[in-house]
């Protein structure tokens, strides 16, 4: 139905409590980008809030062609969300009785060109003080509204965000750096969001014999990197040339971060010119 008309109750708790999870999988012509592995994060995230996948696979695979052939388009985003439902009474209390709220739609995602994304982006860094379970896609956001807004306000794009000392991620982002031509990102677990995004970089670099190491990274780290990228379904992969008004390595879009970068739009290339769903 047209977005105006979609409507939810006052009780649902995802309106009162952020009680929800959801997904964003870009889709790239008529292609959904590894929607298993999205799938399969949203299973996780159920999974981890003790709530019932109302589908299984196949019926959100034919949930999302019904959605793309009602919104035509070229680079476009699925974003899907289920919260916990209606419960007649506001009590934390789960009652797996009721059904879970269901939505999806399709965002337009209008790709920067390859020019403003070289240009790179400047970021700060932010004290995490998000909860132990940030790998849970929750719509629960209102700490990742305020890192951002510290972003904001400091007339930056965005903030790396560090809990003792070390790197956890970007506000809806992961983070990778590069020095002495090793790619590293925090490993996964409960500090990040294991971004699909993420893997796929890993997988691309490592196909292409270029050293990649998921660790621990120390926030001292971040100022002595070559390179600094965020990674998202939405942003692809941003350089960072300024860290808390600092240059990054040589202020510039690094030469890993163009290797990187054109390995990536040739996967999506292929993916846009392949025959399978
Ligand atoms: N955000 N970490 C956080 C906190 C995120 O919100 C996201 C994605 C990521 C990257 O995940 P992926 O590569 O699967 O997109 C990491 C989405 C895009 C959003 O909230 O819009």
């Amino acid at each position: 139905m047209p977005i105006e008309q979609a409507t939810i109750s006052v009780m649902d708790r995802g309106f009162l409590f952020g009680d929800g999870v959801y997904e964003v999988v870009p889709v790239f012509g008529n292609k959904l980008l590894r929607v298993d592995e999205h799938l399969n994060r949203l299973q996780n995230s159920l999974n981890r809030i003790s709530l019932l996948n109302p589908h299984n696979d196949e019926q959100w695979l034919e949930i999302f062609s019904a959605l793309l052939e009602k919104n035509a388009g070229e680079d476009r985003a699925v974003y899907l969300q289920l919260s916990r439902g209606v419960y007649p009474k506001r009590d934390l209390a789960i009652k797996a009785e009721f059904p879970p709220t269901v939505f999806a739609m399709v965002l337009p995602v209008i790709p920067p060109s390859l020019e403003i994304v070289s240009a790179g982006i400047s970021v700060i860094t932010v004290d995490d003080f998000r909860w132990g379970a940030c790998d849970i896609k929750s719509t629960s956001l209102v700490a990742n509204v305020m890192l951002k807004q510290q972003a904001i306000a400091a007339e930056v794009e965005d903030a790396i965000l560090i809990k003792n000392c070390m790197v956890s991620e970007g506000t809806a982002s992961n983070v990778f750096i590069v020095k002495n031509n090793v790619v590293s990102t925090p490993p996964t677990g409960h500090k990040l969001l294991p971004g699909i995004t993420r893997d796929l970089v890993i997988e691309i670099a490592k196909n292409n014999t270029i050293l990649v190491e998921e660790r621990e990274i120390k926030e001292v780290e971040l100022y002595t990197a070559d390179e600094i990228w965020m990674t998202s379904s939405t942003r692809e992969i941003a350089p960072v040339i300024r860290l808390n008004g600092e240059a990054v390595g040589s202020g510039a879009a690094g030469e890993m971060w163009q290797r990187v970068m054109d390995l990536y739009q040739q996967y999506k290339q292929l993916l846009r010119s392949s025959n399978e769903k």
